[in-house]
This record gives structure tokens, sequence and C-alpha cells, in this order.
């Protein structure tokens, strides 16, 4: 058996045809058994590509004896990582087990046993995506990370190395099929957010313990993620601006809908001159921009370069097989680097700016106010916005002859803190604003 550092020379000093790629595993649930089912299937087409053949040498699981998804040699699974990590054989470690610990010391071991890596993790990489990087190039080996954010669709790759020659300007996207499912159910079928989060459940697309998804956080993690990509920023996914899409009821997606706008959860990352603006928050967004039409479990990201401009990635976001297309995309590459004498150790390692990282700054607004029906309350409320530098772009006022009622305004672009300085002094007309019943950014195209 060949250790890496010899297998790499003697592929490097062309002295080996089909030297064989041992893999190892940890991990064989949803996206381990894809992983395992993408090789199986497509082994002539990726021998063809990478000249080699690759074999999945050992899996770590936790019970051995739990059926699998995926067809393989029972006598590989172990529960003993060191039969991975310490193992000389083995080149390439795929983490595909989730959660910060005990994921993020083998991996880490991995790479200090210098093996590259592979994982999908998202808690690991945003957390520990510096500390990572740096490992990687300490001991000159790579850390790819493709399935952690947009499952299959090659959001890191386009950004690291496909847009490489850009500066990244800014990124908006929906990089959580559980909630884009669960607001397209609630605007397409009328569906309540406790039915929609059920039907989600149902069909697979949201956790027993949804609260990751619905309150934000995975959004949260993945665009840290994204973040340290496009423009070499870490920044901790908990300092994050973070809202989730709890709040949202089928009325507020009716409202929105019948004013020509779709509510959306949106991961929002823009350089603003020197500004990083950067938050996770549901927004409506005109039925004419490009992530309006991304429904159900669908994902998509909008990447602004200043060369290229604007580009859209769309997919699924999730799943076994599209996030080990990921997974194995990852393992080919770096294959194909150790047989090109590509120089490994990440590139990613320096951050490499200064941005300023700022929540929400400026923007254009949708808001719903509960006001008695009588004259002169839309007088009260423009004249009060007025004042702290709020203007309004379009409202409507809905009268159906209740006491109640609804008046939806869009404001043109303002500064957060005014806006909510002059909702709060709206809130002491008590005797006609009821209620300030919603408040939603508005992501222009
Ligand atoms: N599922 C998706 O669609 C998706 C999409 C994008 C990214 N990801 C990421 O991919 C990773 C894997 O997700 P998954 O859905 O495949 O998870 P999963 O179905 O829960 O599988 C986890 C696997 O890891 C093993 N495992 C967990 N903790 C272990 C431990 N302490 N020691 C040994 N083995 C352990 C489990 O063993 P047993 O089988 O024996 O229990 C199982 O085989 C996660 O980081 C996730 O965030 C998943």
């Amino acid at each position: 058996m060949l250790k890496c550092t010899k297998l790499v020379t003697k592929l490097r000093e062309g002295k080996i045809g089909l030297a064989i790629i041992k893999v190892g595993l940890l991990g064989l649930g949803n996206v381990g058994s894809g992983v395992v089912n993408i090789f199986s299937e497509n082994t002539e087409k990726i021998r063809e590509y990478i000249g080699t053949e690759i074999q999945v040498e050992k899996v770590l699981v936790r019970d051995i004896n739990k059926p699998r998804l995926a067809e393989l040699d029972q006598r590989i699974l172990t529960t003993d990582p060191r039969d991975i990590l310490d193992n000389p054989d083995i080149d390439i470690v795929v983490e595909l087990m989730g959660g910060i610990e005990p994921a993020f010391t083998y991996i880490k071991q991995a790479m200090e046993n210098r093996k590259h890596v592979v994982t999908a993790n998202k808690a690991v990489m945003a957390t520990y995506c510096k500390e990572l990087f740096e490992t990687a190039k300490a001991n000159d080996v790579e850390i790819r990370f493709e399935g952690s954010v947009g499952g299959g669709i090659p959001l890191i790759d386009t950004i690291t190395n496909k847009l490489a020659g850009n500066r990244i300007d800014g990124l908006v996207g929906i990089i959580n099929g559980t909630t884009n499912y669960i607001l397209t159910r609630m605007s397409r079928d009328g569906m309540s957010f406790d039915e929609a989060l059920k039907k989600a459940q149902e069909k697979g697309y949201a956790e027993a313990d949804p609260s990751s998804d619905i309150e934000g956080q995975d959004a949260a993690y993945k665009l840290a993620i994204l973040a340290a990509t496009a423009f070499g920023l870490y920044i901790n996914p908990n300092d994050i601006p973070c809202e989730g899409i709890t709040k949202i009821t089928e009325a507020e997606i009716r409202y929105a809908a019948e004013l020509g706008y779709a509510v959306k959860l949106l991961a929002t990352a823009k350089n603003k001159g020197g500004d990083l603006e950067i938050h996770v928050h549901p927004a409506i967004i005109p039925d004419s921009h490009p992530l309006a039409g991304v429904n159900n479990e669908f994902n998509a990201l909008l990447i602004e370069g200043n060369a290229v401009g604007e580009l859209m990635l769309y997919g699924k976001g999730a799943g076994s097989l599209p996030t080990g297309s990921a997974v194995v995309g990852d393992i080919l590459d770096i294959i194909r680097m150790m047989r090109q004498s590509a120089k490994t150790g990440s590139s990613l390692a320096a951050g490499r700016n200064n941005l300023n990282v700022v929540g929400e700054d400026t923007g254009s607004y949708y808001i719903r106010i509960t006001v008695v029906d009588k004259p002169g309350v839309l007088g009260v409320i423009t004249t009060t916005l007025g004042k702290h530098g709020i203007s309004i772009a379009s409202v409507s006022q809905r009268s159906l002859g209740e006491r109640l009622v609804p008046v939806i305004f869009i404001t043109h672009e303002v500064e957060r803190e005014k806006l909510d300085k002059g909702l709060a002094e709206l809130r002491n007309y008590s005797d006609v604003v009821k209620e300030v019943a919603c408040i939603l950014r508005v992501e222009s195209y």
C-alpha cells in the first residue's frame, strides 16, 4: 500500500497509470449513501475523467447493523474513527456525519495526518472555516465543501474559481429549501404556516425539529460560508442578523401577491463601498425578480460580479444524490489536482479584506398597518413618517366597511433606524393606529 505522499509523488512523476485512490467516509446516512451510489452508478465515467479508480476503503458509522441506502461490503464499516484518520492507505477523507463535534475534530485530525478533506457540513464550515483553511494550508492539503451550501448547485466552485477574476459586489439567494417549500405552499395553496410545515415534514424536506430552518439559522450558516468564499470575510454565523419565517402569515403572502410581490426568505451580502451589508430575513420581491420564480424546495443564488455582471445559479439545494453530486465533484477535483501536480493547501486561507460588517443598512420597505377606518388617517401616517425622512412610493388601503382595515405602504429607500423611529412615533396615535402588523424589506432587481 502506498502512503498519500508517495502516491502523489508517483502520480506526479507519471509512474502510475491507474493507481487506485482510496477514500474514507465518515458517515453513511443520506449524503454518504448518495456518494457511494454515484460511485457505483458512474464508475466508467469517473474512471475516464480522472484516469484512475476510486475505492471506498472504510466507512465510519455509529451502528454497523443498521440497514443502509447503499450497497457495499459490510466488512468496510467501522465504528472506530482511527481506522480512517490514521489509515496510511487513505488519501481523501469525506466527512458526512453532520453536527460540530466530533466532526470538527476528525476533519482537523485528517488534515494533520496529511489527508485531503471533503465535507458537506455547514455547521463546521461556518463556525471554523478560518481555522480549517489554515490547517489545510499548513499541511499542504485541500479542504473542499461544495455540498455545504446549495446542495448540488456548484456555488462555491463558481465563486472561487470561475469568477476568480471578479470582485464580488453582492449575493442574494434563497438557500434554505425547507422555508422556500413552506412559503410556496402558503402562497400557491393558501395553506397556513403550520399546515405547510407539516407537509414539508411529511415530504422529508423538514426535520422533526425544524427550528434551525424556520428561524433562519441554517441560512445564516450558509451565508457565513458564502461570505468567506466571496469576500474573504470570516464572520461568526451567530453575528449575522437573522430573522426566520415564523411570523409570516398566509394573509401577508396574499396582500403582497395582490401588489405584485412574492414573499421569500433571502440571504443577502452586499458590498456597499467598504461596508458589507449582511443578513437573513423574509422579504418581498417583485414578480419580475429572477428569484420570484424559485419555488418549492429549490435554491438559487444571484451573484453580482464587477466583470460578469449578474449571474444566477439554480437547482436542488439538498437531497442524497444532489448533495452527493457536489461531494463527488470535490473528490474528483482533488484527484485531478494530485495528478496535475497542482499546488494544494487551501487558497482561501488568508482572510483578505477588511470590510466593515453592518446589519440592515438602507432599503425599501413594505409596511402593513392596521388602522381605524375614518377620514384623515392616511394624512396622519404620511405626515408622521415624512417627519422622519420616510417617503412613500405606493399605498394601498382596503375598506370593506369594517372598523379596522389594513393600510399597506411601500417606502422609498430609507435607513432602517429612521424607519423604526418613524413607526415608533406612529404607534403613539393609538386612537387611529391600532397595530404595525408587518415590516418586510423589499428586494428589487
Ligand atoms: N441531507 C441533505 O440533503 C444534506 C444537504 C446538504 C448538506 N448536508 C450535510 O451533510 C452532512 C450529512 O447529512 P446526512 O443528511 O447524510 O446525515 P444523516 O443521514 O444523519 O447521516 C449521518 C451519518 O453519520 C454517522 N454518524 C453521525 N455521528 C456519528 C458519530 N459520532 N460517529 C460515527 N458515525 C456517526 C451516522 O451513522 P449511523 O448511520 O450508524 O447512525 C450516519 O451514517 C451534514 O453535515 C448535513 O448538514 C446534508
